[in-house]
Formats: structure tokens, C-alpha cells, sequence
């Protein structure tokens, strides 16, 4: 019998290259996501589904008869209900390890940005308003010798501990596991509870997957124990912290900027957040490299073309 797949986003000519002439495909592309009684629609009869963080995949999706793995391209996959695959039998895979690096890359770009005032300075030239040098214009905060605290040390938390090596910086992380002694050792990386590192750190950078134990881990009270100077990074999933919360917390310099990539209703943002000038804010992009999307979408369609062959999935959810 011939097995047929939706692709419900975008994807990389390179992964639908790979696709075998016995196997129907059927793209939709990026630019009119599928609402989601336009999925269940599109999804009937196919045995596998190629998707994107922002395709909702629930029981009812879930149900179509026949539907034997879900291919999220993407990481995190708090978009599907996993237990209710698991219950319904279809399989789920995500992309870890081939974005790790590129999204690192990305977390330190906010947190760079944030600290040195980098978009705020590119506004201020491009208004005009630079008719002089001036002494005291847009000063910010040094990086390098400064303590950065990972909150979730899994790979791309390593990844951006990796990096700080190169700032001279002083490395907490937290995670609800400790890390193997060589890894500690290797990252120059001191384990501590949460209140300490949100005590201590001038950079504080998220890195955990979204769960309902994860959800608001930074709320006003983390918020309030932070120092006035510290820098907070969200390139993880933004539900992670109370977006209100931290909308005060720099309106009101309980903390002194942000760089944020990802919100807690994409791609609404808390008004406030748009207000104010110490929050560096870009569009959930911290895997979009050309060559990472490259990596995604041919894992993603490697991933679902195994399950339909009947062999086990590359990277299993
Ligand atoms: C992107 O947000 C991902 O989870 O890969």
C-alpha cells in the first residue's frame, strides 16, 4: 500500500528531495498555515504528518485512523499531546542536536544586544538623532568577567555555558538534574539552587522545555530577586515566564533589560513589553539559520519516512 504524508508548514526543498517516488506528499507551505479543522481535513487518509511549532496536535488530530507518526520540526514539542499519542500508538519525533549550536548562537545575540543596547542604538541612527558624539550616549553593561546563570542545562543550555568560556564569565547553572561531574568540569559550570542563581546572575538565560512545572518558573517573585542590573534571556518557550511580571519588571527597573524570543501568546506581545526601550524582542527566529532549517527539515522528513518504512524514528520524542 502507498503511504502518504502532510506537510503542514514549510520545509526545505532539500527534505522533499528525499522523498521516494512510491510515497505521496502533500505540501501545504508556509504561507497559509492550516487552521486546524483544515488539518484534520487535509490529514485524512495520511499516515504521516510533517509539522511546525505552531500546528496544534491534539487528541483529534491524533485520532485520524491510520496516522502513524507526527514529525514536529522543532525541538520543543509542547504543540502535541504526546501522551495521547503514546496512548494512540503514533509515534512523535522532534529535531534536537542539529539546532543546538545555532540556537546558542542566537541566545547570545539577545543577550549581547540587551546588554549593550544594540537595536536601541541602530533606532537612534536611523531617526537621525545622531548629530554628535557624545560622551554619555547609550552606555551599557560589560559582559565579559560577569556571572551567567543557565536555568535548564540540557544541550543548548551547555551550548550557550560553552560560550560564556570566551567572556571570561563565571557559569551557575540550575536544572532539576545535576550535570555529570566531566561536564561541570569541562564548562567551568557551578551547580546552585534557583534562588541562587537568580541572586547572583548578571545574565540570566532560559533554557528549559515548556511543562506545566516550567510554566512562569520566572514569575514576579524570581523577577524581584534578580539584580537591578541583570539581563534576562528567554530563547526557550515563552509561557516560561510571566510575561506581565516581567513587563513591570522593566517598566519599573526591578531588572535592568531583556532579550526575548518567544512570548507567552505568539505572536501577540504584552503591550508594555513593545513600550518600553531595555527589551530586545524578535520573532521565536533563534533556530533560523539557512543551513539549521537545512538540518531540521531533512531530519524531520528522515524521521517520518522511517516510521512509514516500518524502522525506528532518528530522534524519538
Ligand atoms: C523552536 O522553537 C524549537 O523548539 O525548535
Amino acid at each position: 500500500m502507498s503511504k502518504s504524508i502532510l506537510i503542514a508548514g514549510g520545509l526545505s526543498p532539500e527534505a522533499l528531495a528525499l522523498v521516494p517516488n512510491e510515497v505521496d506528499v502533500d505540501f501545504n507551505g508556509h504561507e497559509h498555515p492550516l487552521s486546524h479543522r483544515d488539518l484534520l481535513a487535509r490529514l485524512r487518509g495520511k499516515q504521516g504528518l510533517i509539522c511546525q511549532i505552531i500546528d496544534a496536535i491534539d487528541d483529534e488530530v491524533l485520532a485520524t485512523p491510520g496516522l502513524q507518526v507526527v514529525s514536529n520540526v522543532a525541538v520543543g514539542y509542547n504543540n502535541i499531546d504526546v501522551a495521547a499519542a503514546r496512548r494512540r500508538g503514533v509515534v512523535v519525533t522532534n529535531t534536537p542536536d542539529v539546532l543546538t549550536e545555532t540556537t546558542a548562537d542566537f541566545a547570545w545575540a539577545l543577550l549581547m544586544a540587551a546588554a549593550r543596547k544594540v537595536v536601541e542604538a541602530d533606532r537612534y541612527v536611523r531617526a537621525g538623532q545622531w548629530k554628535v558624539w557624545q560622551w554619555d550616549l547609550l552606555w551599557g553593561l560589560d559582559v565579559h568577567g560577569k556571572t551567567i546563570g543557565v536555568l535548564g542545562f540540557g544541550r543548548i543550555g551547555r551550548a550557550v555555558a560553552r560560550r560564556a568560556r570566551g567572556f571570561a564569565m563565571r557559569v551557575l547553572y540550575h536544572d532539576t538534574v545535576r550535570a555529570p561531574a566531566e561536564v561541570e568540569r569541562e564548562l567551568d559550570a557551578t551547580y546552585v539552587d534557583k534562588p541562587t542563581l537568580l541572586r547572583e546572575s548578571d545574565f540570566v538565560t532560559l533554557h528549559v522545555l515548556l511543562s506545566p512545572e516550567t510554566r512562569h518558573l520566572i514569575d514576579e517573585a524570581s523577577l524581584r530577586i534578580m539584580k537591578k542590573t541583570a539581563v534576562l534571556v528567554n530563547a526557550a518557550r515563552g509561557p516560561i515566564v510571566d510575561e506581565a511580571a516581567l513587563a513591570r519588571a522593566l517598566e519599573e527597573r526591578w531588572i535592568a533589560a531583556a532579550g526575548l524570543d518567544v512570548f507567552e501568546e505568539e505572536p501577540q506581545i504584552h503591550p508594555a513589553l513593545l513600550a518600553v526601550t531595555n527589551a530586545v524582542l524578535a520573532p521565536h527566529i533563534a533556530s533560523a539559520s539557512f543551513d539549521t532549517r537545512v538540518a531540521m527539515s531533512t531530519l524531520a522528513m528522515k524521521n517520518c519516512l522511517a516510521v512509514l518504512e516500518g524502522k525506528p524514528p532518528l530522534t524519538p520524542v
